[in-house]
């Protein structure tokens, strides 16, 4: 019996191996009106092993570690964006010219801790607006090659197979117009000098959280009225940026329309008629613009992005007015390797600094290689450190309290981790847990960019981005981020302190994440305060606490803060 066995395996391990060889592919309409997607696999057989790649309409994988066992496949795709490179694991089942194909997820990859994808969260604010709906490149790639996202059955569920079919027998790639890399290679990756901008970490809002693609010329005057208006401005909300979706490239519906003009000028839509006058408008209100582009060729969102462009888009830009880019990476993996990215964003630094106006640079590739230990060399003023954030508790506590935790001896002055935007106000949350993200997002020194509709902000939200006393936290001169002293309890429902030295005293913070009221008690020794008797100011609250002389306790409410700064 045994040796039957043996010998069926042997003989289907040889046999069907011929088969597979070729290229196949997987088609599905696409979104929104736009093209159907295309993915393809081929397939280059040795035996009972074979390599190949593996191409969606944005980003080609290598396929590796490929074996044949009568007619079950398994192989990995690899991709270099993540440190180690990340592995995805496939298996299939080979029918005449069908093959399914299902990727493998490990058990750990449904984990509450890991790091969301960048577009998980956009997936789930956008499913149901129809402009919204083509970051399906970027998605797609993401989704499967294992990073997450919808791809596959998404989080949660089997993962979904795919049915492809055979295309040719061709074993050599050729890669789509999309896929295919113009650039010439990159000159030797520098440190280059930083350019003066964001002594603190940048404040204003951005339209992404709240409006995504809904954004237009409009709005964002509206916005910049309601920002001076509503006494934002004064406290520090500068910059109003418009994100994506601003760009041509395609329409509401889904369609391809060219992103230039003839002479490879980018273009904005229809929802921006005129950015240099719309520039010239916020400037009035004393306010500056910032816009969004990315290093591929195309944005999250399936508009026109940067590639081969990028001294002619910053010379645009400038021209316009913009005083602050948000560069994502998004489908720039369909151009470039993990090794490139560093230099891809130096590309674009040097490129806004060689327009002679002052642009702060913001990074957005999702925390992806290490890039707090480079962002800065890179030109980079601030940084994304995860994926994106969504207005719920346990989205804003993940990325605040869990993800930033080691990341502090980046920051400091003109160079930030940023955790993501504000969604204060936007009403996924309740007033006491967006005081703890203001608090959190202080504390960590983050950018405090609001993502809400400040024309119609309610009193109690502007009581809590207007505090002056915690915006001081988070703009002290001296620029240190914060970090964790004390953590007790089950994960996730932690009473956390946290402490940030400031140019004068400390900043602390006591928080609740369980899910009753709590007592939290901080030793002044634990936050380095060594002052007997020392001042200590109560945040929220706006009063002075006396008798503290060496410790503090208090109740905190479940999901809630209480901030103090002891000098
Ligand atoms: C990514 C970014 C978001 C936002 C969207 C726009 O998901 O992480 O912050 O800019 O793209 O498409």
């Amino acid at each position: 019996m045994f040796k039957f066995a043996s010998c069926v395996l042997l003989l289907s391990a040889l046999a069907p191996a011929a088969d597979l060889a070729g290229t196949w592919q997987f088609e599905q309409a696409g979104r929104g009106g736009g093209p159907a997607r295309v993915t393809t696999f081929v397939f280059k057989v040795d035996g009972a092993k074979f390599t190949g790649t593996y191409a969606t309409p944005s980003q080609a994988y290598s396929i590796v570690n490929g074996v044949v066992a009568g007619n079950q496949i398994t192989f990995q795709t690899t991709d270099d964006y993540a440190i180690p490179p990340r592995i995805t694991n496939y298996q299939g089942t080979l029918e005449g010219e069908q093959l399914s194909l299902a990727v493998v997820r490990p058990a750990q990859a449904n984990s509450p801790e890991a790091a969301p994808p960048p577009s998980m969260t956009a997936i789930a604010m956008r499913s149901a607006s129809p402009e919204q709906a083509a970051l399906d490149e970027a998605i797609a790639a993401a989704a499967q090659a294992g990073r997450g996202g919808r791809g596959g059955g998404g989080r949660g569920g089997p993962p979904a197979p795919m049915v492809l079919k055979r295309v040719g027998t061709g074993t050599v790639f050729h890669p789509t117009p999309e896929l295919t890399r113009t650039h010439l290679p990159f000159p030797p990756f520098k440190m280059i000098p930083p350019n003066g901008l964001a002594k603190t970490p940048p404040m204003g809002w951005n339209s992404w959280n709240k409006f995504a693609g809904r954004v237009d010329d409009k709005s964002v005057r509206e916005m910049a009225d309601a920002i001076a208006s509503s006494g934002m401005r004064d406290a520090g909300y500068i910059y109003v940026n418009i994100d994506d979706t601003w760009e041509q490239g395609r329409t509401v519906s889904g369609a391809w329309v060219p992103g230039r003009d003839k002479d490879g000028n980018i273009l904005s839509n229809d929802k921006f008629p005129d950015m240099k006058a719309l520039a010239d408008y916020v400037h009035s209100k004393g306010l500056k613009l910032g816009i969004y582009s990315g290093p591929g060729r195309k944005t999250c969102a399936g508009y026109e992005a940067t590639y081969g462009h990028e001294e002619q888009d910053a010379k645009t830009w400038a021209a316009w007015g913009i005083d602050y880019l948000k560069y994502d990476w998004c489908s720039a993996s369909s151009v470039y390797d993990g090794a490139e990215m560093q230099p891809a964003y130096q590309k674009m630094a040097l490129a806004l600094r060689s327009t002679g106006r002052d642009i702060i640079f913001s990074l957005c590739q999702y925390g992806w290689l290490n890039v707090g230990e480079w962002g800065a060399a890179a030109g980079g003023n601030l940084w994304r450190t995860t994926g994106d954030i969504s207005d719920n508790w346990q989205s804003m506590s993940r990325i605040g309290f869990d993800q930033q935790v080691g990341r502090e001896a980046v920051a400091g002055p003109g160079h930030w981790n940023d955790p993501d935007m504000l969604e204060i106000g936007n009403g996924g949350m309740t007033a006491t847990e967006y005081r703890t993200h203001m608090a959190l997002w202080s504390i960590l020194a983050a950018p405090l960019l609001a993502g809400h509709d400040i024309r119609t902000m309610p009193d109690y939200i502007a009581d809590i981005l207007l505090n002056k006393e915690v915006i001081s936290i988070d703009q002290d001169p001296a620029g240190i981020q914060g970090t964790r002293v004390k953590q007790i309890g089950p994960a996730g429902y932690t009473l956390e302190v946290w402490k940030k030295p400031l140019a004068k005293g400390v900043a602390v913070g006591l928080f609740n994440r369980s899910l009753d009221t709590a007592r939290i008690t901080v030793k002044w020794s634990d936050v380095g305060i060594t002052a007997e008797n020392p001042k200590v100011r109560d945040l929220w609250n706006h009063r002075d606490i006396t008798n503290a002389a060496t410790e503090y306790s208090v109740n905190v409410p479940s999901h809630g803060v209480v901030m103090l700064r002891v000098e």
